[in-house]
């Protein structure tokens, strides 16, 4: 039998406690011993919640600690690398949500101390992980709709941020764009060289005077020669919702929205389904448990994790490719960023 995974979670905030909850009921493969978090009622309740044996205001208290063999970085964005750094010097195996950082040097940075230390790295790119975006790209990639022609990509946020954190997020396309641009390399397996992106504030003038826009286009040209949109709005009325379509020369792959249920009331004055689940806690609950699963099995069968630090640099690029794009008002490659 192998051994459990000694687990220390960082950042008790809002992702943070849904691994929390996943790493404390939900893998049997893993010792989830200690959360810390700067604001130590988060980590106090967390701990409280979760039936985490210790708790922690300081992340340190987590790394120096001997026993514990892998971290799962929660905390707010601009903390990612640093502790990436700090943890894979201290030798834990490192999951680490998204975006590793907002700027190249801190990810190359962090990535060269990862690779130097030779722990392994995930990064929280849950959505390769729902069931219907992997069907979608297994069928892509085993040649089900032959050769890929088109990808359409909707990610549209039932309500935006607030301004604060629309502040410190690195704009719509770091911050939310971002699963997106993972998604358009996922799901066909081929690189993105060029990106073409539009957009404006057509929700929020708040959301415009913070230096952000609140919907955008972009548009994506392969390697491989496929097309792609990503259509991106951070207020839908209806809901999350979060569909894809792969189009190719045999045929078409579409992924629907998931609804709290999929009944249809048929009556005298209209027709009507349940619309979207409200937003990503619940939306992609199976994602979040799957890629946290996966990180405690590459650390168990000493496997590559299937996120790597690479998979977290190219969005940012992609990222800062599309502001680039967006406020040259043309299309850029992204060899002009990295
Ligand atoms: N993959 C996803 O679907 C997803 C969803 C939400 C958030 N995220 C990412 O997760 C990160 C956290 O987002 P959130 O929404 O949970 O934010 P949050 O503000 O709810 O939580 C962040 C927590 O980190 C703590 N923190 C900040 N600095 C710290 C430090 N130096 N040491 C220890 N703890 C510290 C804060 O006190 C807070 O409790 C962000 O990088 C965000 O981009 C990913």
């Amino acid at each position: 039998m192998t051994a459990k995974v000694n687990v220390g979670l960082i950042g008790a905030g809002r992702i943070g406690r849904v691994h929390a909850e996943n790493l404390a009921y939900r893998i049997p493969e893993v010792n989830f011993g200690a959360v810390a978090d700067v604001f130590v009622e988060a980590a106090e309740k967390c701990a409280t919640d979760f039936q985490i044996p210790s708790h922690y205001d300081d992340h340190r208290a987590i790394l120096d600690n001997a026993d514990i063999e892998a971290v799962v970085i929660c905390s707010s964005t601009d903390t990612h690398a640093q502790f990436i750094s700090e943890a894979a010097e201290a030798g834990k195996h490192i999951f680490c949500e998204k975006p590793i950082a907002l700027d190249l040097a801190k990810i190359d940075q962090a990535l060269n101390t990862v690779e130097q230390r030779g722990v392994k790295l995930q990064i929280g790119f849950n959505r390769r992980f729902d069931p219907n975006f992997k069907y979608v790209r297994d069928s892509v990639l085993a040649g089900k709709i032959g050769v890929p022609h088109l990808v359409h990509i909707f990610s549209r946020d039932p309500v935006p941020p607030p301004i604060d954190y629309v502040k410190v997020s690195g704009g719509i396309f770091m911050d939310m764009t971002i699963h997106d641009f993972d998604m358009a390399r996922y799901l066909i397996g081929s690189e993105v060289e060029e990106i073409y992106a539009t957009g404006g504030v057509m929700i929020d003038p708040a959301i415009g005077e913070a230096g952000d826009i609140d919907t955008a286009v972009v548009t994506l040209r392969y390697a491989n020669g496929a097309i792609g949109t990503i259509d991106n709005s951070r207020k839908a009325v209806y809901g999350y919702d979060q569909r894809l379509e792969v189009f190719g020369s045999e045929g078409s792959l579409v992924a629907a929205n998931n609804t709290p249920h999929n009944v249809v009331y048929n009556g005298p004055e209209s027709v009507q389904s349940a619309k979207p689940l409200n937003f990503y806690l619940e939306r992609y609950a199976t994602a979040y448990l799957a890629e946290m699963k996966a990180f405690v099995e590459a650390i168990q069968q000493d496997t590559l994790p299937l996120v790597t630090g690479m998979d977290g640099r190219i969005p940012v690029v992609m990222a800062l490719a599309a502001w680039k794009s967006y406020r040259e008002n043309r299309p850029v490659k992204l060899s002009e960023i990295s």
